[in-house]
């Protein structure tokens, strides 16, 4: 009886295995599909870190970060006065009518619509995303 535990523990170890290993890959893919789609629609404009040069500000660490706070940066009286954070719901608005969630932005109109590639984009930005904040460089 007593060796029956850790079979059992065993079997689950086995069991639940490929399953994370299959998740990571999934993750992997989609950050993958991401920085192509980035490189595409955004890298023109954004560069992901500071030692780059960058027309619109810099998008390491966005996701969570406060609208408009990239030190330095020449933001739009409507960006900088926003107040919002750039959770993956705004980020996701953002994609999908920069324009129309705030009138006055000088981004210059995107329109992704499809929620797919914005999953894409967003897992990319969140794989560029330290939680303490420090740098990444590209
Ligand atoms: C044609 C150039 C251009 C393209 C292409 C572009 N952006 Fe921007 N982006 C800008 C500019 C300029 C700003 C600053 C807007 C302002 O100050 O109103 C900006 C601002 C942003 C911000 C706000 C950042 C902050 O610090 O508050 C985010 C987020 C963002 N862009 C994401 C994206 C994503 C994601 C893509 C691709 C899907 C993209 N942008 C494509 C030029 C661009």
């Amino acid at each position: 009886m007593k060796q029956i535990i850790p079979a059992i523990c065993l079997a689950l170890g086995a069991l639940t295995a490929p399953a994370l290993a299959s998740e990571a890959t999934f993750e992997k893919v989609k950050v993958d599909a991401g920085a192509t789609l980035f490189g595409s629609e955004c890298r023109r404009c954004h560069a992901t870190g500071s030692d780059h040069e960058s027309y619109g500000p810099p998008l390491e660490n966005i996701v969570g970060r406060a609208a408009g706070s990239y030190p330095d940066y020449d933001y739009s009286v409507a960006l900088e006065a926003s107040g919002i954070v750039w959770t993956t719901a705004a980020l996701r608005a953002w994609m999908e009518d920069n324009a129309g969630f705030m009138p006055g932005t000088k981004m210059r109109h995107v329109g992704i619509k499809d929620s797919t590639v914005q999953d894409f984009i967003l897992a990319y930005l969140e794989s560029i995303t330290t939680r303490d904040g420090s740098t990444i460089s590209d």
